[in-house]
């Protein structure tokens, strides 16, 4: 199944929020393969947010992303990757629709809480920067039977 990495940034954590925002992620079904807390160095945001080098709001975002300890996640499921950026919302908490995570919890064009890979190749590149292969985790989980029909060998 589709992983996808989720990081629950210093604000979320500063603001008491970093359990409500993974709650919205387990209720839906996703499932937690990995979990920690971290301060993020500067040269793992520069690793992490290369793609946004050389763009105004940079700097600001290198110093956002350090600023604090973040919580980080794998979740897996069936389609993790864009069900997870719906459950997000829009990058800014103004833009975001109610009902979304940076819509009900962020009014900041900066701090928004919380990221998550917006594609399968962000996914594959993100998730190494954070976690070993070692810390992700493999176990069975009996609710899945009831988030998930059985299609043959599939969950559907
Ligand atoms: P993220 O990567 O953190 O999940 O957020 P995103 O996909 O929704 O937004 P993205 O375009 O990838 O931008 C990454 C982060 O940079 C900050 N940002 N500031 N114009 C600005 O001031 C600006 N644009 C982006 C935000 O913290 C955004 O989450
Ligand atoms: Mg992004």
């Amino acid at each position: 199944m589709e992983q996808t990495l989720i990081l629950l940034k210093p604000d979320a954590v500063q603001r008491g929020l970093a359990g409500t925002i993974l709650a919205r992620f387990e209720a839906k079904g996703l499932k937690i393969v990995g979990l920690k807390m971290l301060t993020v160095s500067r040269e793992l945001a520069e690793r992490h947010y290369a793609v946004h080098q050389g763009k105004e709001f940079y700097a600001a975002l290198l110093d956002f992303i350090t600023a604090g300890p973040v919580v980080a996640a794998v979740l897996e499921g069936n389609e993790a990757i864009a069900v997870s950026r719906a459950l997000i919302g829009a990058t800014f908490g103004p833009e975001a629709e109610p009902g979304t995570i940076r819509g009900d919890y962020a009014l900041s064009r900066r701090y928004n809480l919380i990221h998550g890979s917006d594609s399968p190749a962000s996914a594959a590149r993100e998730i190494p920067l954070f976690f070993s292969p070692a810390e992700l985790v493999q176990y069975a989980r009996p609710a899945d039977e009831w988030i998930y029909a059985r299609s043959g060998d599939k969950r559907i």
